[in-house]
């Protein structure tokens, strides 16, 4: 015991030899942690029923983005009882594998949005984001009232999932070219939405925004809110995750 301390005296008072030490305990254990992430394919376990975004979502989601939803708002329900109870599952890693940026957050003003998916009619989103006091008296959310009155700029959706399929979003050959159709589809029971949900599994088709005539940023945001956290059975797919670990055990 006594030489072990001695040593430990050697490599205190010795700046030089502390420094080559510290260094390569910095490097045994950055290797440790980074090397294997070269070695594994993916660090995100796949579950069933997670998919790209239709075009629509997509262009919804660029409206949270654009307008700061994330600001008051996270997408993350972390696995915790009391967190459980009130959002639904918690998230699985494989539910945010598409989105670039994530919407974690990091601030709950309002409540988390991972599940929102189908908890309220679509009537009741549109009214909320016009004025969200009309339907939660206590509410300090802003009113979003314009969204119903801008029409939604299409744009090019097949190049944003070409970008997209560059960062590793695996939009199909038939997605890109049907982009802009799907995106068009989507917002109106009367178009012919072509093999749309066969390419999406649990797309919704429909008018979101209660004004079939116009496709606005408003069915786009209903859009994309509607689909949250409704992709993936939850409970079967944490099941088979807790399944694969005992497994591998
Ligand atoms: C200043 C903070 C703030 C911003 C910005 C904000 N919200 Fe909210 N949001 C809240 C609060 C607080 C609530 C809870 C009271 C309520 O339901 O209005 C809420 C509630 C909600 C709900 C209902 C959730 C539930 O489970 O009951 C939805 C959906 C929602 N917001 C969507 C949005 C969207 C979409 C945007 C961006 C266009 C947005 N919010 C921007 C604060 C905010």
């Amino acid at each position: 015991m006594v030489s072990l301390t001695q040593h430990h005296k050697k490599l205190e008072r010795n700046i030089t030899l502390l420094g080559v030490f510290a260094f390569l305990a910095v490097t045994v254990g950055g290797i440790v942690e980074i090397a294997p992430l070269f070695w594994i394919d993916n660090t995100i376990e796949k579950v069933d029923g997670m998919r790209p975004y239709t075009p629509l979502e997509q262009a919804g989601r660029d409206i949270y983005v654009r307008e700061g939803c994330y600001v008051c708002h996270s997408q993350m329900i972390r696995p915790f009882r009391d967190e459980v109870e009130r959002y639904g599952h918690y998230s699985l890693a494989a539910e945010s594998m598409y989105d670039h940026p994530f919407q974690w957050g990091s601030k709950r003003t309002g409540p988390d949005l991972a599940r929102v998916g189908g908890r309220y009619s679509d009537e009741w989103h549109v009214q909320h984001l016009k004025d969200p006091r009309a339907v939660v008296p206590e509410s300090v959310m802003p009113p979003y009232a314009f969204l119903a009155d801008r029409d939604l700029e299409i744009g090019d959706p097949a190049a944003q999932l070409v970008a997209l399929k560059n960062v590793g979003v695996p939009y199909s050959k038939a997605d890109i070219e049907r982009a802009k159709a799907d995106l068009l589809a989507q917002a109106d029971p009367n178009a012919d939405a072509g093999d749309l949900a066969t390419r999406y599994p649990k797309a919704q088709i429909r008018d979101f925004d209660g004004n079939p005539q116009r496709l606005t940023e408003m069915d786009a945001l209903v859009a994309y809110l509607q689909m949250l956290g409704t992709l993936v059975d939850v409970n079967s797919a944490a099941a088979q995750e807790d399944l694969a670990k005992e497994k591998g055990r």
